[in-house]
Protein backbone atom coordinates (compact mmCIF):
# COMPACT_ATOMS: atom_id res chain seq x y z
CA UNK A 1 0.00 0.00 0.00
CA UNK A 2 1.35 3.48 -1.02
CA UNK A 3 2.65 5.88 2.29
CA UNK A 4 -0.42 8.79 1.28
CA UNK A 5 -3.38 5.86 1.12
CA UNK A 6 -2.37 4.30 4.07
CA UNK A 7 -1.85 7.50 6.05
CA UNK A 8 -5.75 8.11 4.60
CA UNK A 9 -7.02 4.83 5.94
CA UNK A 10 -5.51 5.59 9.29
CA UNK A 11 -7.06 8.68 9.74
CA UNK A 12 -10.57 7.23 8.65
CA UNK A 13 -9.92 4.93 11.41
CA UNK A 14 -8.96 7.37 13.93
CA UNK A 15 -11.69 9.31 12.59
CA UNK A 16 -14.29 6.53 12.91
CA UNK A 17 -13.40 5.94 15.99
CA UNK A 18 -13.60 8.83 17.60
CA UNK A 19 -17.30 9.30 16.17
CA UNK A 20 -18.15 6.12 17.96
CA UNK A 21 -17.14 7.06 20.84
CA UNK A 22 -19.63 7.16 23.56
CA UNK A 23 -20.11 10.76 24.68
CA UNK A 24 -21.23 10.55 28.26
CA UNK A 25 -18.52 12.77 30.35
CA UNK A 26 -18.92 15.95 28.31
CA UNK A 27 -16.15 18.08 30.12
CA UNK A 28 -15.69 21.10 28.40
CA UNK A 29 -12.29 19.92 26.55
CA UNK A 30 -14.22 16.74 24.98
CA UNK A 31 -16.69 18.92 23.31
CA UNK A 32 -14.11 20.73 22.06
CA UNK A 33 -12.30 17.67 20.54
CA UNK A 34 -15.45 16.29 19.38
CA UNK A 35 -16.54 19.52 17.34
CA UNK A 36 -12.94 19.85 16.06
CA UNK A 37 -13.12 16.26 14.70
CA UNK A 38 -17.00 16.14 13.79
CA UNK A 39 -15.51 19.03 11.62
CA UNK A 40 -13.30 17.15 10.32
CA UNK A 41 -15.62 14.45 9.75
CA UNK A 42 -17.64 16.67 7.81
CA UNK A 43 -14.92 18.16 6.00
CA UNK A 44 -14.10 14.46 4.39
CA UNK A 45 -17.93 14.09 3.16
CA UNK A 46 -17.77 17.44 1.28
CA UNK A 47 -14.66 16.91 -0.64
CA UNK A 48 -14.84 16.75 -4.58
CA UNK A 49 -16.79 13.60 -5.60
CA UNK A 50 -16.73 11.86 -9.16
CA UNK A 51 -20.48 12.37 -10.29
CA UNK A 52 -21.82 10.58 -13.61
CA UNK A 53 -23.11 12.92 -16.10
CA UNK A 54 -25.86 12.18 -18.42
CA UNK A 55 -24.53 11.15 -21.48
CA UNK A 56 -24.88 14.32 -24.48
CA UNK A 57 -26.45 13.22 -27.90
CA UNK A 58 -24.35 13.58 -30.93
CA UNK A 59 -24.98 16.90 -32.71
CA UNK A 60 -23.69 18.90 -35.60
CA UNK A 61 -21.99 21.72 -32.58
CA UNK A 62 -18.58 22.67 -33.08
CA UNK A 63 -17.95 22.16 -29.82
CA UNK A 64 -19.34 19.21 -28.55
CA UNK A 65 -18.40 19.43 -25.03
CA UNK A 66 -20.28 22.37 -24.43
CA UNK A 67 -23.54 20.97 -22.39
CA UNK A 68 -26.20 22.77 -19.92
CA UNK A 69 -23.07 21.26 -17.14
CA UNK A 70 -20.19 23.19 -17.37
CA UNK A 71 -17.92 20.92 -15.01
CA UNK A 72 -14.44 21.77 -16.88
CA UNK A 73 -12.09 22.37 -13.32
CA UNK A 74 -9.43 23.35 -15.35
CA UNK A 75 -9.90 27.48 -15.70
CA UNK A 76 -7.43 27.86 -18.49
CA UNK A 77 -4.58 29.96 -18.12
CA UNK A 78 -6.32 33.54 -18.91
CA UNK A 79 -6.57 36.32 -16.61
CA UNK A 80 -5.73 35.93 -13.22
CA UNK A 81 -7.03 33.60 -10.91
CA UNK A 82 -6.79 35.58 -7.68
CA UNK A 83 -8.48 38.49 -8.83
CA UNK A 84 -12.12 38.71 -7.08
CA UNK A 85 -14.57 36.57 -8.60
CA UNK A 86 -12.44 35.39 -11.49
CA UNK A 87 -13.89 33.18 -13.81
CA UNK A 88 -12.81 30.28 -16.05
CA UNK A 89 -11.32 31.66 -19.74
CA UNK A 90 -12.46 28.19 -20.67
CA UNK A 91 -16.08 28.64 -20.61
CA UNK A 92 -15.59 32.14 -22.63
CA UNK A 93 -13.56 30.19 -24.96
CA UNK A 94 -15.86 27.80 -25.83
CA UNK A 95 -18.70 30.50 -26.30
CA UNK A 96 -16.77 32.06 -28.79
CA UNK A 97 -16.02 29.21 -30.83
CA UNK A 98 -19.65 27.97 -30.38
CA UNK A 99 -21.06 31.44 -31.59
CA UNK A 100 -18.24 32.38 -34.20
CA UNK A 101 -17.78 35.74 -32.37
CA UNK A 102 -15.88 37.99 -34.23
CA UNK A 103 -16.24 41.08 -32.52
CA UNK A 104 -16.45 40.99 -28.42
CA UNK A 105 -17.66 43.40 -26.10
CA UNK A 106 -16.28 42.83 -22.26
CA UNK A 107 -17.14 45.61 -20.36
CA UNK A 108 -16.66 44.81 -16.64
CA UNK A 109 -13.10 42.71 -17.98
CA UNK A 110 -11.48 42.86 -14.21
CA UNK A 111 -8.70 40.71 -14.92
CA UNK A 112 -8.75 40.59 -18.33
CA UNK A 113 -9.79 36.72 -18.72
CA UNK A 114 -12.20 37.31 -21.74
CA UNK A 115 -9.80 39.81 -23.10
CA UNK A 116 -6.96 37.06 -22.90
CA UNK A 117 -9.06 34.41 -24.67
CA UNK A 118 -9.96 36.22 -27.67
CA UNK A 119 -6.00 37.29 -27.83
CA UNK A 120 -5.75 33.65 -28.26
CA UNK A 121 -8.48 33.05 -30.82
CA UNK A 122 -7.40 36.01 -32.62
CA UNK A 123 -10.88 37.78 -31.89
CA UNK A 124 -11.42 41.52 -31.96
CA UNK A 125 -12.13 42.71 -28.22
CA UNK A 126 -12.91 45.66 -26.36
CA UNK A 127 -11.94 45.79 -22.94
CA UNK A 128 -12.70 47.98 -20.10
CA UNK A 129 -13.46 48.09 -16.25
CA UNK A 130 -14.12 50.63 -13.56
CA UNK A 131 -11.57 49.79 -11.89
CA UNK A 132 -8.97 49.88 -14.59
CA UNK A 133 -9.56 52.72 -16.65
CA UNK A 134 -13.00 54.41 -15.25
CA UNK A 135 -15.25 53.33 -17.55
CA UNK A 136 -18.63 53.01 -16.36
CA UNK A 137 -20.62 50.15 -18.25
CA UNK A 138 -23.77 51.29 -16.62
CA UNK A 139 -23.76 54.56 -18.59
CA UNK A 140 -24.93 54.98 -21.58
CA UNK A 141 -22.41 57.80 -22.68
CA UNK A 142 -19.83 55.19 -22.42
CA UNK A 143 -21.52 52.95 -25.41
CA UNK A 144 -21.10 56.17 -28.00
CA UNK A 145 -18.89 55.99 -30.85
CA UNK A 146 -17.94 52.32 -30.25
CA UNK A 147 -19.28 50.61 -33.07
CA UNK A 148 -21.32 47.40 -33.08
CA UNK A 149 -20.74 43.77 -31.58
CA UNK A 150 -21.85 40.19 -32.28
CA UNK A 151 -20.92 39.15 -28.48
CA UNK A 152 -21.17 41.03 -25.32
CA UNK A 153 -19.39 39.43 -21.99
CA UNK A 154 -20.78 39.86 -18.97
CA UNK A 155 -19.58 38.65 -15.71
CA UNK A 156 -21.41 41.30 -13.10
CA UNK A 157 -20.60 41.42 -9.54
CA UNK A 158 -23.28 39.21 -7.65
CA UNK A 159 -23.94 42.05 -5.99
CA UNK A 160 -22.20 42.81 -2.53
CA UNK A 161 -21.03 39.15 -2.50
CA UNK A 162 -17.42 40.28 -3.46
CA UNK A 163 -17.10 44.60 -3.07
CA UNK A 164 -14.94 45.56 -5.79
CA UNK A 165 -14.09 49.44 -4.69
CA UNK A 166 -16.33 51.80 -2.79
CA UNK A 167 -16.92 53.87 -6.33
CA UNK A 168 -20.35 54.89 -6.34
CA UNK A 169 -20.82 53.52 -9.94
CA UNK A 170 -19.64 50.27 -9.25
CA UNK A 171 -22.40 47.36 -9.21
CA UNK A 172 -21.26 45.61 -5.98
CA UNK A 173 -21.08 48.81 -3.83
CA UNK A 174 -24.91 49.19 -4.50
CA UNK A 175 -26.69 49.67 -0.70
CA UNK A 176 -29.67 47.84 -1.70
CA UNK A 177 -31.19 45.26 -4.16
CA UNK A 178 -33.05 47.66 -5.70
CA UNK A 179 -30.47 49.85 -6.20
CA UNK A 180 -28.34 47.59 -7.74
CA UNK A 181 -30.94 45.98 -10.09
CA UNK A 182 -31.47 49.68 -11.42
CA UNK A 183 -27.94 49.86 -12.27
CA UNK A 184 -27.86 45.93 -13.45
CA UNK A 185 -30.95 47.22 -15.62
CA UNK A 186 -29.05 50.15 -17.48
CA UNK A 187 -26.13 47.64 -17.59
CA UNK A 188 -27.64 45.13 -20.09
CA UNK A 189 -30.02 47.98 -21.80
CA UNK A 190 -26.75 49.92 -22.65
CA UNK A 191 -25.73 46.56 -24.16
CA UNK A 192 -28.45 45.46 -26.24
CA UNK A 193 -28.03 49.14 -27.85
CA UNK A 194 -24.62 48.16 -29.24
CA UNK A 195 -25.68 44.72 -30.30
CA UNK A 196 -26.08 43.21 -33.85
CA UNK A 197 -29.17 41.77 -34.66
CA UNK A 198 -28.87 37.74 -34.08
CA UNK A 199 -25.83 38.91 -31.45
CA UNK A 200 -25.07 37.21 -28.22
CA UNK A 201 -24.42 38.48 -24.87
CA UNK A 202 -23.72 35.64 -22.56
CA UNK A 203 -24.38 36.53 -18.88
CA UNK A 204 -22.49 34.61 -16.18
CA UNK A 205 -24.67 35.25 -12.48
CA UNK A 206 -25.08 33.33 -9.57
CA UNK A 207 -27.83 33.58 -6.86
CA UNK A 208 -26.74 34.98 -3.68
CA UNK A 209 -27.39 34.89 -0.38
CA UNK A 210 -27.10 37.89 1.72
CA UNK A 211 -26.68 38.74 5.55
CA UNK A 212 -29.57 41.46 5.28
CA UNK A 213 -31.72 40.48 2.21
CA UNK A 214 -31.96 36.51 2.75
CA UNK A 215 -31.88 34.65 -0.57
CA UNK A 216 -31.38 36.41 -3.92
CA UNK A 217 -32.33 35.24 -7.28
CA UNK A 218 -30.19 37.16 -8.96
CA UNK A 219 -30.60 34.45 -12.16
CA UNK A 220 -34.00 35.11 -12.00
CA UNK A 221 -33.63 38.82 -11.95
CA UNK A 222 -31.22 38.72 -15.28
CA UNK A 223 -33.91 37.00 -16.90
CA UNK A 224 -36.46 39.59 -16.31
CA UNK A 225 -34.03 42.56 -16.83
CA UNK A 226 -33.06 40.99 -20.37
CA UNK A 227 -36.68 40.15 -21.73
CA UNK A 228 -37.54 43.44 -21.05
CA UNK A 229 -34.80 44.53 -22.76
CA UNK A 230 -36.46 42.70 -25.61
CA UNK A 231 -33.79 40.05 -25.90
CA UNK A 232 -34.70 36.30 -25.76
CA UNK A 233 -33.05 33.68 -24.69
CA UNK A 234 -30.69 31.86 -27.16
CA UNK A 235 -29.86 28.20 -25.82
CA UNK A 236 -30.23 26.42 -22.67
CA UNK A 237 -28.72 27.78 -19.40
CA UNK A 238 -25.40 26.38 -18.81
CA UNK A 239 -24.49 25.53 -15.48
CA UNK A 240 -21.05 25.89 -14.75
CA UNK A 241 -19.78 23.65 -11.66
CA UNK A 242 -18.21 26.22 -9.22
CA UNK A 243 -14.65 24.71 -9.06
CA UNK A 244 -12.04 26.25 -6.75
CA UNK A 245 -14.19 28.49 -5.45
CA UNK A 246 -12.92 30.56 -1.76
CA UNK A 247 -16.33 29.74 -0.24
CA UNK A 248 -15.86 26.10 -0.34
CA UNK A 249 -12.95 26.08 1.69
CA UNK A 250 -15.22 28.00 4.15
CA UNK A 251 -16.78 26.33 7.79
CA UNK A 252 -19.87 28.10 8.48
CA UNK A 253 -21.80 28.08 12.07
CA UNK A 254 -25.37 28.21 10.14
CA UNK A 255 -26.90 25.31 8.61
CA UNK A 256 -27.88 25.84 4.60
CA UNK A 257 -27.71 24.30 1.38
CA UNK A 258 -24.73 25.33 -0.09
CA UNK A 259 -24.82 26.24 -3.99
CA UNK A 260 -22.09 25.07 -5.94
CA UNK A 261 -22.62 26.68 -9.34
CA UNK A 262 -23.29 29.85 -11.42
CA UNK A 263 -24.98 30.26 -14.30
CA UNK A 264 -24.65 31.93 -17.73
CA UNK A 265 -27.42 32.69 -19.52
CA UNK A 266 -26.84 33.63 -23.29
CA UNK A 267 -29.20 36.20 -24.62
CA UNK A 268 -29.88 37.00 -28.28
CA UNK A 269 -31.04 40.51 -30.39
CA UNK A 270 -33.98 39.17 -32.27
CA UNK A 271 -34.64 41.07 -35.54
CA UNK A 272 -38.12 42.83 -35.34
CA UNK A 273 -39.57 41.93 -38.41
CA UNK A 274 -39.24 38.18 -37.95
CA UNK A 275 -40.06 38.09 -34.02
CA UNK A 276 -41.97 41.02 -33.24
CA UNK A 277 -40.14 41.04 -30.33
CA UNK A 278 -39.94 44.46 -28.46
CA UNK A 279 -38.54 45.72 -25.85
CA UNK A 280 -41.40 46.49 -22.50
CA UNK A 281 -41.08 49.03 -19.37
CA UNK A 282 -37.98 48.19 -17.38
CA UNK A 283 -38.90 46.51 -13.95
CA UNK A 284 -36.16 48.21 -11.68
CA UNK A 285 -37.24 51.90 -11.58
CA UNK A 286 -35.49 55.16 -11.14
CA UNK A 287 -37.04 55.63 -7.72
CA UNK A 288 -34.85 53.01 -6.25
CA UNK A 289 -31.59 55.24 -6.68
CA UNK A 290 -33.53 57.62 -4.21
CA UNK A 291 -33.13 55.99 -1.47
CA UNK A 292 -29.90 55.30 -2.07
CA UNK A 293 -27.31 58.03 -2.34
CA UNK A 294 -27.08 61.42 -1.67
CA UNK A 295 -25.00 63.09 -4.01
C1 LIG B 1 -16.95 39.42 -11.36
S1 LIG B 1 -15.78 40.69 -11.72
C2 LIG B 1 -15.26 40.27 -13.34
C3 LIG B 1 -14.13 39.28 -13.27
C4 LIG B 1 -13.64 38.90 -14.64
N1 LIG B 1 -14.61 38.03 -15.31
C5 LIG B 1 -12.32 38.17 -14.54
O1 LIG B 1 -12.23 37.08 -15.07
O2 LIG B 1 -11.39 38.66 -13.90
C6 LIG B 1 -16.82 42.07 -11.96
C7 LIG B 1 -16.12 43.34 -12.42
O3 LIG B 1 -17.10 44.36 -12.64
C8 LIG B 1 -16.48 45.61 -12.41
N2 LIG B 1 -17.54 46.64 -12.26
C9 LIG B 1 -18.45 46.77 -11.27
N3 LIG B 1 -19.28 47.81 -11.52
C10 LIG B 1 -18.88 48.34 -12.71
C11 LIG B 1 -19.36 49.41 -13.51
N4 LIG B 1 -20.41 50.16 -13.15
N5 LIG B 1 -18.72 49.66 -14.68
C12 LIG B 1 -17.65 48.92 -15.08
N6 LIG B 1 -17.14 47.89 -14.35
C13 LIG B 1 -17.77 47.60 -13.19
C14 LIG B 1 -15.62 45.36 -11.18
O4 LIG B 1 -14.58 46.31 -11.11
C15 LIG B 1 -15.11 43.93 -11.44
O5 LIG B 1 -13.84 43.95 -12.04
Amino acid sequence: MHGRSRIKRLLGLLLLTLALRPCCDVSASTTRQFTFFQTLMLYSQTSPVIAVLPRAPITTSPVPGLTSLYHKAKRGNYGDARYPGNCSGELIKDLLCYFDAKRVLDPLTGSGTCTEVCRELDVECRSTDLRSDDTDACDPKCYENIGTFDFVWLHPPYWRQKVYSRDQRDLSNAPTLSYFLFRYQKLIANCSTILHAKGKIAILMGDYSDREAGFVPLTYHTKRIAFSCGLRQACTDIIRFSHGASSSKKVYRSSFIPGLHDVCMVFTKPELAITGARRTSLPYSQDAHRFCFRF
